[in-house]
């Protein structure tokens, strides 16, 4: 069975999902990384016995250095994929580099609007139609990398930024198991810099799930 690598820093309900549908997308788990002691997500990975190590960026003296160690620590274990659920750092490209096309992100947002953080709020102030989340490969560029699959909604007049998150990470536990199983099933590649599934270039979007 092909295995994965997550790193997390905080609740893990990506995490969760993906060990629930381990049977589904095929992919074990063996080992989840948080940079955060307090992350609840490594409660999850103990729940089910899963390997976890906390790596926490306060003992390094400077990005650099954690991220050399963390590189290690992510190759101790092989992974055929590295995902990032809600792995709140930004990485030097000297590590991202080691994992090109084998690295994956989740993002609440559309990309590529709205890189970065408080994404709800801003789709909500842009008065945007739509809203979702994106799973891209990572590359240097933070939030930049080519687009593998996108899920969408459409932005009820009632909505908050709270419920606007909350309805986003209902369709991040969709979108995630799903990419990681094109992954697993050898369907999905980073070429040149461009997301390919079932041998076909995707467009810049990705694969798109409209849930509007
Ligand atoms: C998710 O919404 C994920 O998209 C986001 O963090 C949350 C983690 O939730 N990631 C980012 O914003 C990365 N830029 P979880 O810990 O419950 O999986």
């Amino acid at each position: 069975m092909p295995n994965m690598v997550v790193l997390i820093s905080g609740s893990g309900s990506n995490l969760q999902r993906l060990i629930d549908t381990q049977d589904e997308h095929g992919m074990k788990i063996s080992l989840v990384i948080s940079n955060r002691a307090d992350a609840y997500g490594l409660q999850r990975a103990k729940q089910h016995g899963i390997n976890s190590k906390v790596l926490s960026h306060k003992d390094y003296s400077d990005r650099s250095t954690y991220d050399q160690a963390l590189a290690q620590l992510i190759k101790s274990e092989q992974p055929d994929l590295v995902v990032l659920a809600g792995f709140m750092r930004i990485l030097t490209p000297e590590l991202v580099n080691q994992f090109l096309g084998r690295m994956i992100n989740i993002h609440p947002s559309l990309l590529p609007k709205y890189p970065g953080l408080n994404t709800h709020a801003r789709a909500l102030e842009a008065g945007d139609e739509h809203h979702g989340c994106t799973v891209h490969f990572v590359i240097p560029k933070l939030d930049a990398g080519p687009n593998i699959a996108q899920a969408r909604l459409r932005i009820l007049a009632s909505d908050n930024a709270n419920s606007l998150q909350q309805r986003v990470h209902q369709l991040e536990h969709q979108l995630y198991p799903q990419v990681v199983a094109w992954f697993a099933q050898d369907k999905l590649q980073m070429n040149a810099e461009q997301s390919w599934l079932d041998g076909q270039p995707l467009k810049p979007q990705g694969r798109v799930f409209d849930y509007s």
